[in-house]
């Protein structure tokens, strides 16, 4: 690993206390980035600063937000420009899932999921550009504006429709965003993970259980590993991070409006 690789990188990641977004953070700044880490449990993201400034390469900030107040998008981009002097890349990684049936699925479900993972991610992208917009080109490297989808951006499971609906409005943002953006030299692009063993999938084994879709907890990743990804294995963090990272780096710069799949080849196109 190269130390320096993201050096100069000033990198605020959205859902940072745990998972794949705390992972990203401390992988981030082993290469030389500042992050400025937000979260909904600032208790985690403290943890994840703390370990990061200890490990003492890059630097890290921990602050509390809600990803879907336009407020809390606004502060924690203030927050990083405070600590760090400016913001180059914004990682919009926060998002949730509760799965329902499709005739069970209630308007509180819908909104839960639409306004974190859709709404959210609309928010951090207009609050991180602002602040890119207003710094003006820095220096060759564009600005990195990297949304997370999913493979349900790309298709849908009967069982978590309002999610695939907001990774789908992932993409769309990806794509539009990445048009909308490039005239102030702003790139956006996203990767989307497959089926990655985080709390998230530990909670939603739960919920797919209660819901009917598998008899017992533990079966629903082993299912998917059999039948639906080519490597035959599930995800965790560490295999996500090296994606994430190119897409923070310069060797990502001539990229825009693009998804890439991390999923063990469960979606193919
Ligand atoms: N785990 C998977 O299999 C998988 C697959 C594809 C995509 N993803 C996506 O990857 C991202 C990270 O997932 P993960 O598995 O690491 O999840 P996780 O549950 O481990 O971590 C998500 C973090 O987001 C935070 N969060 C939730 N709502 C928030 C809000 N309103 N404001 C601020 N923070 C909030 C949580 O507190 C948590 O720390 C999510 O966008 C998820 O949809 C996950």
């Amino acid at each position: 690993m190269d130390a320096h690789r993201l050096a100069g990188k000033n990198i605020m990641i959205t859902g940072a206390a745990q998972g794949m977004g705390a992972a990203n953070a401390e992988y981030f700044a082993a290469q030389g980035a500042n992050v400025c880490i937000g979260d909904l449990n600032l208790e985690g993201v403290q943890s994840v600063a703390d370990r990061i400034n200890a490990a003492g390469n890059g630097k890290a900030v921990a602050i509390q937000m809600d990803v879907t107040k336009r407020s809390d998008n606004a502060d924690a981009v203030a927050q990083t420009v405070e600590a760090f002097g400016s913001i180059n890349i914004a990682l919009l990684n926060a998002g949730v899932n509760k799965p329902r049936m499709f005739m069970d699925i209630d308007e509180d479900n819908w909104d839960m999921i639409m306004n974190i993972n859709a709404k959210g991610v609309l928010l951090g992208i207009q609050e991180s550009a602002r602040q890119m917009i207003a710094q003006g080109p820095m220096d060759d490297n564009p600005y990195k504006i990297i949304p997370v989808g999913s493979i349900v951006s790309r298709t849908a499971f009967l069982d978590v429709i309002p999610y695939c609906c907001s990774k789908y409005a992932v993409l769309a943002m990806i794509i539009g965003c990445a048009k909308a953006l490039w005239e102030h030299k702003i790139t956006v692009n996203g990767y989307a993970p497959g089926v990655v063993r985080t709390e998230l999938w530990e909670q939603l084994d739960k919920d797919l259980v209660e819901i009917g879709m598998f008899d017992k907890e533990g079966e629903s990743m082993d299912h998917l590993a059999a039948n639906m990804i080519t490597m035959k294995r599930y995800s965790y963090p560490d295999d996500v991070k090296g994606t994430a990272a190119f897409l923070c780096s310069s060797e990502s710069d001539y990229m825009t409006g693009q998804l890439i799949m991390i999923d063990g080849g469960m979606i193919m196109q």
